[in-house]
């Protein structure tokens, strides 16, 4: 059947304008309702929903057609937009007010029984989603949020076009740029025993495009890292990568926070306030035991080592010696039980620690603890000189170990402590940027000195004269609720500072050479000074549509271990394939 040619709308659209009007809508059968004699279809397209509806009195051929329909066939149909009548309005649609009576129908295809219904956004098993990704697509949940990734992508791209940045798409098979994580290989064929590298992030060629004179890059930029996978994790992710030449890190810092109010104007119509609070790392170690401290809620871990000074407490004794210290958490609420304090411990061990020692005060100043004859009776006061607002009837949280160590445990624990009780702020946006990092980070199993960002990080002033463990980065990271959105610095661009690096990280001149000759040279002709930034689009994402995982918001991601389950890969390859890379496995 040929339909005549109307021009088509789309099922969503508002239908006011298009009363008594013929109209050809192509969509998907999303429910069907037969009234005996009377077939009332939700035709549904990436726009929306519309009702249309069969009648012998529209068409008998349309209808006699329209009883073979089924859930998710694909159609068309021609017919007037009618008002419903008031008692038949479903307000649940934007476009309930209407309906359209066909009076032509074609299906262009057909579909099976499907593995789960798109129109219910219960439960529905991961590994089907994944597999039948297309379907999953189809649901409206999921279309909202790759439609608000197009919008936020767009709007950035808007953005650093007005402010005169140049998107520079840079290579995918390429060189390691030594970012921390292991690489993706790439055999190449045409050179034997030869690799690609995926990158990890363009890192290097951002930088050699300011020596290339861009001065002002981005690019929405495909990474990839072989890393243990998360919830905010995937092996292939995106970023929003920038540099920028003859920059320091206000200028860096305040180009994002430009950014971030102009998506927020533009895509999600709220007002953010900039400039966003800045916190040196020390200061978000020690009070929240993170370099990413989710600052919704306040519950600080206080340092009580010296409360333990003349201790009996054997283990903590022993801590202390070896240069330990003892920090704590306080639960405000009173009257905690037995079973609520030994979940304390469970919730310890879970967040990697050994144990926990918890102390509660009753409201005369007295205390239960498992380890209370241990403790001196004048407990009360020596905590509340080092926790000034420590109340009876509080209660203790104490961990004791090596300070990086027992510091991490304890802000994870905090995490779990606010969600227990219910202390984190909800719909609240909490920016801030943790400044000041290290430079360097000492790696006990290697027995060697690595970058806490990156090796091309450049150091603070003053960092000739410090011990390694002294010197700070020119480095800031963007956080948001207790997530890293995005982290950068200002880089070296001379060559003897590179190379001094260099070799506190292990990499003799040799090695530097080998690897990164071509970096060096570069900040031998010519290298402006340089800077920028690149923030995790896919947990951005993440974060504003309160998913929670990474995976929603990848139109086709990896699941846990590294497979895309609707093509199936990784998968192997024949022999003729391998024999024409040479590749053999020994395994
Ligand atoms: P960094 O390694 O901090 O910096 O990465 C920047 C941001 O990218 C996101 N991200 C990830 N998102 C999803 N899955 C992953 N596996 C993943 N890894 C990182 C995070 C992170 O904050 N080249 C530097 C940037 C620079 O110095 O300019 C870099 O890549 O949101």
């Amino acid at each position: 059947m040929n339909i005549a040619p109307i021009m088509r709308t789309y099922c969503g659209l508002e239908k006011k304008s298009l009363i008594g009007q013929t109209i050809l809508l192509k969509g998907w059968v999303a429910r069907r309702r037969d009234h005996g004699g009377l077939i009332f279809v939700d035709l549904r397209d990436r726009s929306g929903y519309i009702q249309v509806v069969f009648n012998p009195d529209y068409s008998k051929e349309a209808l006699s057609i329209a009883n073979e329909l089924r859930l998710e066939y694909v159609i068309e149909v021609e017919g007037k937009v009618l008002e419903r009548s008031l008692d038949t309005i479903n307000k649940d649609m934007p476009t309930g007010y209407f309906e359209v009576a066909v009076s032509k129908i074609n299906i262009l295809n057909k579909a099976k029984a499907l593995p789960f219904m798109i129109e219910e956004n219960d439960h529905i098993d991961e590994e089907l989603r994944l597999k039948y990704r297309y379907l999953d697509l189809r649901r409206r949940l999921m279309l909202k949020k790759i439609t608000l990734r197009h919008e936020v992508a767009f709007a950035m791209r808007e953005f650093f076009n007005k402010n005169g940045f140049l998107e520079v798409e840079t290579p995918l098979l390429t060189k390691s740029t030594m970012e921390g994580a292991r690489e993706f290989l790439v055999p190449s064929r045409v050179h034997a025993k030869y690799f690609y590298s995926l990158p990890q992030s363009p890192q290097l060629y951002k930088q050699l495009l300011m020596a290339s004179g861009i001065e002002k890059y981005f690019q929405i930029a495909r990474c990839f890292r072989d890393e243990d996978l998360r919830a905010d994790r995937q092996p292939e992710f995106t970023q929003l990568d920038l540099e920028m030449s003859f920059v320091n890190e206000e200028d860096i810092i305040n180009m994002i926070e430009n950014l971030m109010v102009y998506l927020f104007d533009k895509v999600f119509k709220s007002k953010i306030v900039a400039p966003f609070p800045r916190m040196s790392y020390d200061k978000a170690f020690s009070n929240y035991g993170s370099d990413k401290p989710d600052l919704r809620f306040d519950m600080p871990i206080y340092n009580v080592t010296n409360v333990f000074d003349n201790t009996e407490l054997t283990f903590i004794k022993s801590i202390l010696k070896m240069g330990g210290k003892v920090g704590a958490l306080v639960v405000e609420k009173e009257n905690l039980t037995r079973n609520e304090l030994d979940g304390f411990v469970a919730k310890a061990i879970e967040v990697g620690a050994k144990g926990l020692v918890w102390i509660r005060f009753n409201n005369d100043g007295t205390f239960d603890s498992p380890v209370s004859k241990f403790l001196p009776a004048e407990l009360l006061p020596e905590i509340q000189k080092n926790i000034i607002n420590f109340k009876a009837g509080q209660t203790l949280l104490i961990m004791a170990g090596d300070h990086k160590e027992t510091w991490t445990f304890l802000g994870r624990l905090r995490v779990l402590l606010a969600h227990q009780f219910d202390l984190i702020k909800k719909d609240v946006l909490n920016f801030s940027w943790v400044i000041d990092f290290p430079l360097l980070e000492y790696d006990a199993e290697e027995k060697r000195w690595s970058s806490v960002h990156h090796p091309f990080t450049s150091p603070q002033e003053g960092w000739e004269k410090q011990k390694p463990e002294e010197m700070k980065a020119r480095a800031y990271d963007l956080v948001l609720n207790g997530v890293e959105l995005g982290g950068g610095s200002i880089r070296i661009h001379a060559s003897d500072i590179q190379t001094k690096v260099f070799e506190m990280l292990g990499i003799n001149k040799d090695l530097a050479q080998q690897m990164f000759g071509f970096l060096l040279e570069a900040q031998e002709l010519g290298f402006p000074p340089h800077g920028g930034i690149a923030l995790g689009l896919d947990r951005f994402i993440m974060l504003m549509t309160d998913s929670l995982s990474i995976r929603d918001v990848i139109a086709f991601p990896k699941t846990q271990r590294g497979y895309e389950l609707m093509m199936n890969a990784p998968s192997e390859v024949d022999e003729k394939k391998l024999r024409e890379y040479k590749i053999q496995f020994k395994v």
